[in-house]
């Protein structure tokens, strides 16, 4: 569902990503792991065919990023750093203008939009103006306009970021049901995170991979924990526990 092979990506003299390879199979829901500054946003953003890469190929669902962004579009669900959200417009409207544009089914669109309103805990504020919503309730939604049109891969950057405690706890269990009917890639620099939500663990460090297992392949003797604070980098062992530590 996702092949990524020697993505690198440069801007300007700077390489932000440095071959980075991995993959994730359906059904899959990936922890793209790693400190502030890593590398998970640039590559996330070429993966989405926001950005070019500088070298490297990558295909999701099948297509190629670059060659055939359009094919890839249209099988992806992207929730960005920032929610793209329209002000002007309710949840409710916002919904349905981007349900059409990725074309779901007039016939099918209501219920559709009642059935993310609901999973996506955002039926409350369904009538609210975009540009009135908390950034948690920003969040949410953006999850909702992610996965309104049944996308084979969901691709989320950071998707508990700006949630309190017991939405965090929500939105989780979220994205572990989606889990069972599509693939998800997932960025978080929270450790736990992984550990409750994914079947498996790419960590990031200054833009290379330095890690790629299922985390039924950890073992006991060697936790998620361990892997990651040895698999970082020397200068990344203070912010890399702390990733270890938050948010559990
Ligand atoms: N447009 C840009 N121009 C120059 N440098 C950039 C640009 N975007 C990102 N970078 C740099 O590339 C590196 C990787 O950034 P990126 O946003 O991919 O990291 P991240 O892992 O998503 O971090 P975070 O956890 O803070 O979101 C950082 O050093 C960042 O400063
Ligand atoms: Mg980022």
């Amino acid at each position: 569902m996702i092949e990524v092979k020697n993505l690198c990506k440069s801007y300007g003299d700077y390489k932000a990503v440095i071959d980075v390879s991995f993959s994730a199979a359906k059904g899959d829901i990936v922890g793209f792991l790693g400190p502030n500054g890593a590398g998970k946003t640039t590559t996330i953003r070429m993966l989405s065919t926001y950005l070019p890469p500088t070298s490297g190929t990558a295909t999701v669902a099948g297509y190629d990023v670059i060659a055939q962004a359009d094919e890839v579009r249209r099988r992806i669900g992207y929730l960005p750093e920032n929610p793209p959200l329209y002000g002007e417009m309710t949840v409710r409207e916002y919904l349905k203008f981007v349900g059409e544009i990725k074309g779901v089914a007039r016939a099918q669109l209501a219920s559709r939009i009642d059935e993310v309103l609901e999973r996506c805990f955002i039926k409350d504020v369904r009538n609210k103006l975009c540009q009135h919503l908390s950034r948690g309730y920003r969040q949410r939604v953006g999850l909702a306009q992610a996965i309104i049109h049944h996308p084979q891969v969901i691709i989320l950057d950071e998707p508990t970021s700006g949630l309190d405690p017991r939405q965090i706890i929500e939105i989780r269990q979220l994205i572990k049901s989606l889990g069972q009917d599509h693939t998800v890639l997932l960025s978080t620099h929270i450790l736990p995170e992984v550990s409750m939500v994914c079947n498996k663990v790419v960590i990031i460090s200054r833009g290379r991979v330095v890690m790629e297992s299922r985390l039924s392949d950890l073992t006991r003797d060697k936790s998620l924990e361990q892997v990651f604070l040895e698999s970082v980098s020397h200068d990344e062992v203070v912010d890399a526990a702390a990733c270890v530590n938050q948010g559990a």
